[in-house]
């Protein structure tokens, strides 16, 4: 068998142009312009590569994109100080503190800080608790975007064994909750789960979550299972940088039914998935309907 490839770049295209659609509309009839605000402390370069991306991309949608780039030793009152600026500014209907923050900072203060209805990255502990309550949230945009494509490839999940590889509040645990919301039957595996390779074949959706390059190998998976690659991991290979997922893409690819590419596959999704909880949040905020299909 050789699986069929989820496209994630040409799926977030189509998201981002649908959300650059409603952003006219919002422009057009109700005089509003969705705005971002993205924090970074310090230089970590990966993170500056991904800030980078997000202002571009909400500028392409016909957002408003505000950049706060702050030094690596910022104190954490000046940091609380921003964002009550941020929280206060009609302007911002999305606020984003990308992570990692440097050691000195604490991030659950610095998220928790941020107004609920503005916290696009869905890390606020009251939108961790209405997802887990099957209340509406803001949804974390990686397992929304995974999320979006198992719809988008199975219509219907319920009654499928998702199996969910990391615990990671960013991506394993609101990816459980969300299948969950679906009417998945979720397992939760980890590092430390016994027989991890055994767990994962008797998953129908195989999410990896967990950083270890090509950890996942055809061997651990169920002929025509769904295989969702949330790893971004760069090795070495004959001396260059290549990026690879935490699934070995090629033995993987002959067993399962369908399966997410690294890159081009998660990783687009993402930051569309931002773009649309932003749109989501400036709408809630002047009290008009959210699109359809762009939230959960
Ligand atoms: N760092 C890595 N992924 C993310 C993310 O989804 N949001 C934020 N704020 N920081 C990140």
């Amino acid at each position: 068998m050789t699986a069929s490839i989820l496209d994630g770049k040409q799926f977030a295209a189509q998201i981002r142009a649908s959300v650059a659609d409603h952003v006219v509309l919002l422009k057009d009839a109700h005089g509003v312009t969705p705005g971002l605000a993205v924090v970074l402390v310090g230089e970590d370069p990966a993170s500056q590569v991904y800030v980078r991306a997000k202002g571009k991309q909400t500028i392409e949608v016909g957002m408003a994109s505000f950049e706060h780039r702050l030094h690596a030793a910022t104190s954490e009152a000046d940091l609380l100080a921003m964002i009550d600026r941020l929280n206060a500014d009609p302007e911002v209907h999305g606020i984003l503190v990308q992570l990692p923050l440097p050691p000195h900072l604490d991030s659950d203060l610095v998220i928790n800080r941020i107004d609920p209805a503005k916290d696009v990255d869905g890390f606020h502990i009251s939108n961790v608790g209405l997802l887990a309550t099957g209340q509406k949230a803001m949804v974390p945009c990686t397992p929304l975007g995974c999320l979006m494509m198992l719809r988008n490839h199975h219509g219907n999940l319920s009654g499928l064994h998702a199996v969910v590889v990391g615990r990671s509040n960013i991506v394993g645990k609101p990816m459980a909750q969300l299948l969950l919301g679906d009417s998945c039957t979720v397992t939760i595996a980890h590092s430390r789960t016994r027989d991890l390779a055994g767990l994962c074949r008797s998953a129908d959706i195989l999410v990896a979550a967990v950083g270890r390059p090509e950890m996942v190998t055809g061997d651990w998976i169920k002929p025509g299972a769904t295989v969702i690659d949330v790893g971004i991991n760069r090795i070495a290979v004959e001396g260059k940088t290549t990026l690879v997922g935490d699934v070995h893409f090629e033995s993987a690819a002959r067993v399962a039914g369908a399966i997410t590419p690294v890159p081009g596959g998660v990783g687009p999704m993402t930051i569309a998935c931002l773009l649309a909880n932003t749109l989501s949040a400036t709408c809630r905020a002047n009290g008009l309907p959210e699109p359809e299909g762009l939230t959960v």
